[in-house]
Order: C-alpha cells, then sequence, then structure tokens
C-alpha cells in the first residue's frame, strides 16, 4: 500500500512518532523520514510553522511520495472553555480563519481561493467525510491518554479526544478577547496555524486528510508559558492518538 504522510510543525511533535529505522530523503531543505507508523509504510516531516510550510510539504508528500492520506499531528490552543489542557481535538471541520475581507476593521472570512468580495459565498471550510470520521472512531476506542493531575493549574486526570472545529492562521493566539471571538464567531474548540492549510491542499489533490491537535493551551494572555510547558505531554497525547488513526486511512 501506499505510505501515509505523517505532518509537524515542530520537531518536539514528529519526534514521538519516529521509530525503528528511517531513511532520510531531503527535498527541498526539508527532511522526509520513510519509516514505518502502526506498521503501515509512513513518511514523516516536521514543516516548519504556518499555512505555507503546510502547503508546499502537504504537496511534495503527495506528489513526491505518493502518499494516499495525509495526518497533521501537532499541539493547539483551546478555544472552547468545555475544554482543557490535554485534551484532544480532531477535525471534523477545520476553518482558515484569516482568509477573507477586512470591512469596518472585522474581517469577513472566506473559503480560501474565493474572491472576498461582497456578493460572493461566504461559505468556508473543509470537513472530513463521513466514512473516514466512523473509521476514525472505531480506531480510537481504549485510547490512553496521559493526564496532568501533577502540573499545578492545570489538572487534567483524565483527558478525552473529542471530533470539532480547528481554526488554523498565520498567528500564535496569546489573547483571550481574540480566543473570545474565534470561539464566538466560529463554535471551534482549537486554533493552531496549519491544519486547514494541509486540508486544503489534500483536498484539491483528492486525498483524504486528518487533523489532530493535543491542547498545549488555551490561547489567552497565558497561552505562551503554558505551551512551553506543557509541550512535552501534549505532543506525546497527540502522537498517542495519531498511531491509532493511521488505520482508518485504509
Ligand atoms: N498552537 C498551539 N497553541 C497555539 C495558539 N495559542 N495559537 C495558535 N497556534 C497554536
Amino acid at each position: 500500500m501506499k505510505p501515509i504522510g505523517i505532518i509537524s510543525a515542530l520537531p518536539e511533535e514528529i519526534e514521538h512518532l519516529k521509530s525503528g529505522s528511517l531513511e532520510t530523503v531531503e527535498v527541498c531543505g526539508l527532511s522526509f523520514h520513510k519509516g514505518k507508523v502502526d506498521g503501515r509504510d509512513a513518511v514523516l516531516v516536521e514543516t516548519g510553522i504556518g499555512k505555507v510550510n503546510a502547503a508546499i510539504v502537504t504537496t511534495l508528500l503527495i506528489e513526491r511520495f505518493d502518499c494516499r492520506g495525509v495526518l497533521f499531528s501537532g499541539v493547539a490552543g483551546g478555544l472552547d472553555p468545555a475544554l482543557s489542557i490535554g485534551d484532544v481535538v480532531i477535525g471534523k471541520r477545520v476553518v482558515q480563519h484569516d482568509y477573507g475581507r477586512l470591512q469596518n476593521e472585522k474581517l469577513i472570512t472566506f473559503q480560501p481561493g474565493a474572491f472576498p468580495l461582497p456578493g460572493m459565498d461566504s461559505t468556508h471550510g473543509f470537513e472530513i467525510d463521513d466514512a473516514l470520521m466512523a473509521r476514525a472512531e472505531e480506531a480510537l476506542d481504549g485510547v490512553a491518554l496521559k493526564g496532568l493531575d501533577d502540573v499545578e493549574g492545570a489538572a487534567n486526570t483524565n483527558p478525552r479526544v473529542v471530533f470539532g472545529t480547528i481554526l488554523t492562521g498565520d498567528s500564535f493566539v496569546n489573547c483571550e478577547v481574540t480566543r473570545q471571538r474565534l470561539h464566538d464567531n466560529f463554535k471551534a474548540q482549537a486554533v493552531e496555524m496549519e491544519g486547514a492549510a494541509v486540508a486544503q491542499v489534500a483536498t484539491q489533490m483528492g486525498r483524504p486528510w486528518l487533523i489532530v491537535r493535543c491542547l498545549s493551551d488555551l490561547a489567552g494572555a497565558e497561552s505562551h508559558m503554558d505551551f512551553n510547558g506543557f509541550l512535552s505531554v501534549t505532543t506525546e497525547n497527540a502522537a498517542s492518538v495519531t498511531r491509532r488513526l493511521v488505520e482508518a486511512f485504509d
């Protein structure tokens, strides 16, 4: 079978998924590691941060490495007060929240590539298909995540996995007012900087995609501190879910 492309933005995110012997191929200054994840052929790559990096890598995984699907594994800021650091969100719908039209100092979001002008269709977002979601749910049965019981201010002894809306934009959200606005406007669970770009490219190229994000922070004023403090455990939780989800592409 053709390999699955596994993408992360940061070395900490991809490191948990590397195991066994890997063959490394350099393309455009990026290292693509061919190996196995959960017994299936995979190509693992660290993109660096942001939508353009994610788009370059997704294109290369599909064009050069003939990947049959792509999965992003990493961390995100939480937007939904019902969720805690350590919980994992899988994108049922992913939206580029920073593409659109600025009008009266407000951004009106459009689907990437659409003319963001008045009167044009402003529906947006990419959704995973129902069959893939059903297989993903099945594959996750009994998955074990690491709790954050020993960390003051972030007790989450029993982290959970939810399907939801993930927002993508080229800014790290370190602001409570913005967190609230994004949650109110999009009813979203998490915000990150690559996922919906991966989904856009994969959709255009006719390949399935999954976005897996463990919450490393809550996107407010403390998010930069939490992000660093919880990176080790949250990247591990994202990787645990990712290992399970590889089979959903079969
Ligand atoms: N990735 C992890 N935390 C994030 C945040 N607060 N904003 C954007 N991307 C993130």
